[in-house]
């Protein structure tokens, strides 16, 4: 909780440094890696800096947690924190760190707002930095101390490497050594590190795409102007050893009997496949809607996996969105006036920012609380900070 010498200096400058934000996080960022170049091999997306994506979503978490505290005193944006925790645990994120991150950051601030900063305000947003950090460093431990092993990379063997629809390849890992495997959530993802052809390591998350618990299969889809999905594709062969994360992510299958609905677009099927596929294999008797758009069938990667699955549920069917006229499916984007939702359902989202905020937009107009929402983004949550 923000203290009441900090409160109304927050409230007051809120709208200056949320309107600065944009230009001190690119400051910040040039100062962080000037002074920890390391902090780009094998930590940092590379891309991400490149294309601006994860400079706004820190910027933009931070604002949001200072307008959060000043408009709903005394509690904390939970959701927002443990989205970053769970992305930060998937990175090896450490204590320490925090404290690099504050000091490039301040001084970043202090460049920016030279003319108008004075003492009481960067101590004020000192003290909100402090309270999202200790947040996200308490929620961070938490994960980490939850896993079977206190490794924060394993090496895994590529069993099987099989292409999955245009464009995407399931991978399939069997463990390379003997570190304890921490049992996999549905919905799930892991971090990959791979070595670039210029010798940078990168990192990304990939959802586990088929059976949970032990087992680590996930599926990508070529982004031809990335760095790590190209490295994967060509490169990554069948025998090779890859190193992955421990498994983490906040968007699972909550337990329960009532209805569920997994909506997805494109590659987002994979977290909602590894969720079907777990309801499958437990004979699950819940009522379940499988809702999947994809540009041509010949693109959905996990086509096969999701019709067997969804065949073998008696309280499962699936509604399928295609660009072109198909017999047996919708035509054009993904709608949900055209479905029959099920009262009091629960909603998994997985897709494209449009697609999502379209479909969550849908569900709460057609009387799903936000709060039986559950979402999950492929890249830094700029939706969240906006
Ligand atoms: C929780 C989570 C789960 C995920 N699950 C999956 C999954 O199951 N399957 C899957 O396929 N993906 C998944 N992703 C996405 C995945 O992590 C990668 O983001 C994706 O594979 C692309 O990575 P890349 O290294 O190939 O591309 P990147 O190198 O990250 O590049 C991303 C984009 O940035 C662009 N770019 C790079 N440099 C510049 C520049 N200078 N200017 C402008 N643009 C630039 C590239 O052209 C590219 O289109 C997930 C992400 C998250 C966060
Ligand atoms: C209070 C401090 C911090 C805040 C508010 C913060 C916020 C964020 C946010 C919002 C994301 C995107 C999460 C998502 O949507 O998936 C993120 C990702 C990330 N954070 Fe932090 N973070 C903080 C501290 C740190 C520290 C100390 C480090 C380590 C040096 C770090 C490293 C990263 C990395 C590597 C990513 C992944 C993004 C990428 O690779 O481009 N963060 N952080």
């Amino acid at each position: 909780m923000l203290s009441d010498k900090s409160f109304p200096v927050i409230e007051a400058t809120l709208p200056l440094v949320g309107s600065r934000i944009g230009e001190i996080t690119p400051k910040f960022y040039a100062r962080l890696f000037a002074a920890h170049p390391e902090l780009l091999d094998g930590l940092f997306s590379r891309s991400n800096q490149r294309n601006g994506n994860q400079q706004q979503a820190l910027a933009g978490s931070i604002a949001a947690f200072a307008s959060h505290l000043v408009s709903n005193p005394g509690t904390l944006p939970e959701t927002v924190l443990s989205r970053i925790a769970h992305r930060h645990a998937s990175l090896g994120i450490t204590e320490p760190q925090y404290q690099v991150v504050y000091e490039h950051l301040f001084a970043a601030i202090a460049e920016d707002l030279a003319e108008v900063i004075t003492p009481e305000i960067a101590e004020a947003w000192t003290e909100v930095y402090w309270l999202m950090a200790d947040a996200l460093i308490k929620l961070e431990k938490g994960l980490y101390a939850a896993q079977a092993n206190g490794e924060m990379w394993m090496p895994w063997r590529v069993a099987t490497k099989t292409p999955a629809g245009t464009g995407s390849m399931t991978f399939t890992l069997e463990p390379a050594d003997a570190t304890p495997i921490t049992a996999a959530l549905p919905g799930q993802y892991v971090s990959v590190k791979v070595t670039l052809p210029d010798g940078l390591r990168q990192v990304r998350q990939y959802s586990l795409s088929g059976d949970a618990g032990t087992n680590r299969s996930f599926t990508t889809k070529l982004d031809d102007g990335g760095e790590v999905s190209p490295v994967l594709h060509n490169d990554v062969a069948v025998g090779d050893v890859i190193e992955i994360s421990n498994p983490y992510g906040e968007i699972t299958l909550k337990d329960g009997d009532g209805p569920v609905v997994l909506a997805s677009a494109g590659i987002g099927c994979t977290p909602t496949a590894s969720i079907l596929r777990s309801l499958a294999e437990s004979g699950s008797d819940r009522q379940i809607l499988v809702l999947h758009a994809e540009s041509t069938l010949d693109n959905w990667a996990l086509r096969s996996q999701m019709t067997d699955d969804v065949d073998r549920l008696d309280g499962a069917d699936l509604q399928l969105w295609l660009e072109e006229p198909q017999a047996g499916s919708n035509t054009g984007f993904m709608s949900l006036r055209e479905v029959d939702l099920p009262a009091n359902a629960s909603l998994y989202l997985c897709g494209p920012l449009p697609f999502m905020k379209n479909i969550r937009n849908e569900a709460i107009n057609a009387g799903i609380p936000a709060t039986k929402i559950h979402y999950e983004v492929f890249g830094p949550d700029i939706w969240l900070a906006s």
